[in-house]
């Protein structure tokens, strides 16, 4: 009898704790409703919907976390962390992805930021002012016309010159092009686009920086927008395209709540130690230091999601979830193909791009849209996360066979 009840009391439990909990609110139940159905299908962004923090979550809580207010305000790679910061554990963050963009252990500087745009705000302006102290002079900033916005919008910030620089039609830029707009009267920052948000084209480094290379003469910062596919090359055969070592690049943004699955914006952006000691030196004694990056306050709690995901994911399963999506990624070409879709892909990209379908497909998948003649007009695309399965890839091909 008495172990009868243990197992009522124990099932009970369960099902109490799977149960979703309302939040006493009804509009705020409302829409969690909304959001746990439209994860199901939601294709046509790149986030990681497999978010493993629960753990953490529950950790937070019970530790009393939840009731002290950190602050990461200042330098995480000092060897004195203030201790109201999880600095401590950020600066392993950056020490843990330090070899992954192909950085040395000595020559590296970093910081967990708030976003990709985050990131490459810091890229930005970090290799602006990097080039006026060894030369002297601005830059110009050379960037794809297929790159992120938020480059373009930094520049307009920063008040940076812009040379937009037209891409092929898989939106990766073009040498000849970039060739044909270098000014030799001014250094050069390059943003090279890895991974472009609707083609996620790959701008070719190798071939750009052969460009750059026939001029000795100019001085050349360059950095790497590389929000999504920051997150998963370096665990895939392809690793040596994020190599700062072998591609040549000085700085490096990615976002956290992409391919990681960090379930709020937050990112990753590491330099070379030359960089940050070419930067303007803000000394702030109040907070104990110089202020190089560009945010007083700083997240505490994501440096802390990063490093827990590292124990608790780490590189073996974060190899597997990056080569799983690689396949999955040719399964959904090959299936549009098999059914006579119009559908392309870069090489090294998890985003398919197609014939756009109806409006009640891109909406319940939540397709992004983009518009382009040479590929027939109206286009939407797939960016196949760890979400995106085999068994959901079929049902979309179902559902767009029945079109
Ligand atoms: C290529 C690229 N760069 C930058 C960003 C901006 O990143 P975040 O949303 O983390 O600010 C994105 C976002 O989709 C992106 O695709």
């Amino acid at each position: 009898m008495k172990k009868h009840l243990f197992l009522f009391v124990a099932l009970l439990a369960v099902c109490l704790s799977t149960e979703a909990q309302s939040s006493g609110f009804t509009k705020l139940d409302e829409w969690t409703q909304t959001w746990k159905e439209a994860q199901l299908t939601y294709f046509g962004y790149p986030v990681n919907e497999y978010s493993a923090l629960a753990d953490f979550y529950q950790w937070y809580v019970s530790s009393g976390m939840d009731a002290v207010n950190l602050n990461n305000a200042g330098d995480p790679m000092t060897d004195d962390p203030w201790n109201m910061s999880s600095q401590a554990f950020e600066r392993e963050v950056i020490e843990f992805f330090t070899p992954l963009y192909g950085f040395e252990r000595d020559n590296v500087w970093g910081i967990v930021t708030h976003s990709g745009t985050d990131g490459n705000n810091h890229g930005i302006y970090f290799g602006a002012k990097y080039l006026f102290n060894k030369t002297g002079k601005m830059p110009i900033v050379y960037v794809s016309d297929e790159a992120h916005y938020s480059n373009m919008r930094i520049c307009d910030l920063q008040n940076l010159d812009v040379k937009l620089i037209k891409s092929d039609e898989m939106g990766r830029m073009i040498p000849e092009e970039l060739d044909k707009a270098l000014d030799h009267t001014r250094p050069v920052l390059m943003v090279y686009a890895m991974g472009s948000t609707f083609r996620g084209a790959i701008d070719d480094m190798d071939a750009l920086n052969a460009v750059l290379d026939k001029y000795p003469e100019l001085t050349v910062f360059r950095h790497v927008d590389a929000a999504l596919f920051g997150g998963y090359l370096p665990f895939t055969e392809y690793k040596e395209m994020v190599s700062s070592r072998k591609m040549r690049f000085d700085a490096i943004a990615i976002s956290g709540h992409k391919f990681f699955g960090i379930d709020s914006p937050c990112g990753l952006f590491l330099c070379t130690r030359e960089t940050y000691d070419n930067q303007n030196n803000f000394n702030v004694t109040y907070l104990n230091g110089n202020m190089r990056m560009i945010n007083c306050s700083r997240d505490a709690v994501q440096p802390l999601k990063f490093w827990w995901l590292i124990q608790t994911v780490g590189y073996d399963q974060w190899s597997e979830q990056a080569n799983r999506m690689l396949e999955n990624t040719a399964y959904l070409k090959q299936q549009l193909e098999a059914i006579g879709w119009p559908c392309w892909a870069n090489e090294y990209s998890n985003t398919v791009f197609f014939k756009r379908p109806s409006k009640a497909i891109v909406r319940k998948y939540n397709l992004a849209q983009g518009y382009d003649e040479r590929f027939g007009g109206e286009l939407a695309h797939i960016v196949v996360m760890q979400h995106v399965t085999k068994e959901k890839i079929d049902v979309f091909i179902r559902a767009l066979q029945q079109e």
